[in-house]
């Protein structure tokens, strides 16, 4: 199998011309064992089945899935917590109490949005605080921490307190191209990360910490991501169960336990432990044909213009809205221009629908800027932290006047919170949890709680 990889990616060297200076000597990686998160349970259904599975499927394979010797399960966070109350009638606690029951042997694994939780705002620190004091409490092992403009005084409050209360906090960096985004700079953003006490990293090895990638298939890269990035280092990938894997999801499990057998990166994982999970995922998938995006195949456009598959079918249906689809053109190649006047944000969760919603205005209104979101408005005063490079003062300035704007963390201004949400809430919520059910989704948490209690 090595030697197959050799031929396909090592082409390097024997095309090198003769003439050139002497290559510096190579690196000699000895190999490590390599570990898989398995993100079938989260990542997978949210991308592929619009976060639907419910907990008695869940609950069908779980044990089998633990027993596989996962470096550990992605099993909640993200959009599940939002999902399981909106769509399934499901208190995602006791999800994730019922999932650690059955998953004894493997650590839990969640994604949190930095100071924005699993919400789509910044929340104060004390809701912070409880509310990762809660996810270690009822099963999580690792806390994996995002950032959309990778601002790290967004995610400082959530690493202190995972490290508090004693789960290992994994902080992703979220990879994007742009003239300031060089080596150096995820180099520097990593070892700042260091020094806030980061367990791990996801993506880049630079400053000695366990290093994690995760990726989606659409491009139909990953895998091959994933391999350059073993022989460069990397610890751990995420993948899922070939049922629910490529496309829009990670690389399958079975194919990167295959790749890497017999090579010094090594899963240690046996094949045969995981075939007879496959029918049963397979049967899963069945259940949520309604929802199911279907099989994708690869996108590789998506390499040329970088507008994520979720912004382009935003697009699409936001200018068929206006009867305007002949100028999809106009509105991508505005994309690059409102980034550069932002600052470089990389375009994930919520930055993509700020950049994408303004790009369209800009194309539609008529003159760029001339209508702009509340959202933009709020980014131009800094109340979402730090863009990764400065952001256009001309713009600025035509954008918020005479508005404050702030350099301080954001979350400086938010005053403690759980006190006046317990009196808001009142005798609805019974228990810590349900209070931040509460403040995570106030609408849907008390229709949610009024139906369980009535
Ligand atoms: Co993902």
């Amino acid at each position: 199998m090595a030697g197959f990889f050799k031929s396909l990616f090592g082409g390097g060297e024997s095309a090198a011309p003769a003439a050139a200076p002497a290559p510096a000597p190579k690196q000699v990686n000895k190999g490590h064992k390599v570990g898989i998160t398995d993100t079938t349970l989260r990542d997978a259904h949210q991308s592929l089945l619009a976060t639907r599975m419910s907990i008695d499927d869940i609950l069908t394979v779980a044990s089998d899935l633990d027993k596989v010797g996962f470096h550990s399960m992605e099993v909640w966070g993200g959009a599940t917590f939002d999902s399981c109350m909106r769509f399934l009638n499901e208190n995602p606690w006791e999800r994730l109490r019922k999932i650690r029951e059955a998953c004894p042997n493997t650590k839990l694994q969640m994604l949190l949005r930095g100071q924005n939780l699993l919400g789509y705002r910044h929340y104060s620190d004390d809701v912070v605080d409880l509310f990762v004091k809660k996810c270690v409490e009822n099963g999580i092992d690792i806390i994996r921490i995002f950032d959309a403009l990778n601002d790290v005084r967004n995610v400082e409050s959530a690493v202190r307190a995972t490290k508090k209360y004693g789960a290992h906090a994994q902080v992703a960096v979220s990879y994007t191209n742009s003239p300031v985004h060089n080596t150096e700079h995820f180099v520097g953003l990593a070892k700042k990360l260091k020094a806030m006490g980061a367990d791990s990293i996801c993506i880049k090895d630079e400053v000695g910490l366990m290093v994690q990638m995760h990726t989606h298939y659409t491009t139909g890269l990953a895998s091959m991501i994933y391999l350059k990035a073993i022989e460069g280092g990397c610890d751990v990938v995420d993948c899922a169960m070939s049922p629910l894997a490529m496309g829009t999801s990670q690389p399958a499990d079975e194919v990167m336990v295959a790749a890497l057998q017999g090579t010094p990166y090594d899963t240690g994982i046996k094949l045969e432990s995981m075939q007879p999970i496959v029918p049963k995922i397979k049967e899963i998938r069945s259940h949520y044909k309604e929802f199911d995006i279907a099989n994708p195949g690869v996108d590789p456009s998506v390499l040329s213009s970088q507008i994520p598959g979720g912004m382009m079918s935003n697009f699409l249906s936001q200018l068929k809205a206006a009867n305007a689809l002949d100028r999809i053109d106009e509105v991508l190649a505005e994309v690059p221009r409102v980034r550069k006047d932002m600052g470089y944000p990389p375009l994930v969760t919520p930055s993509s629908q700020i950049v994408g919603s303004q790009a369209l205005m800009n194309i539609l209104a008529g003159g760029r800027y001339k209508m702009v979101t509340n959202e933009v408005k709020a980014y131009f005063q800094g109340q979402y932290g730090q863009p990764p490079a400065p952001m256009d003062e001309e713009i600025k300035k035509q954008i918020i006047g005479n508005l404050p704007s702030i350099t301080h963390r954001p979350a400086d201004d938010l005053a403690p919170y759980l006190d006046e949400a317990r009196k808001e809430i009142g005798d609805l919520a019974k228990n810590d949890e349900e209070l931040l059910l509460y403040v995570m989704f106030p609408q849907v948490a008390k229709e949610f709680l009024a139906k369980k209690n009535a």
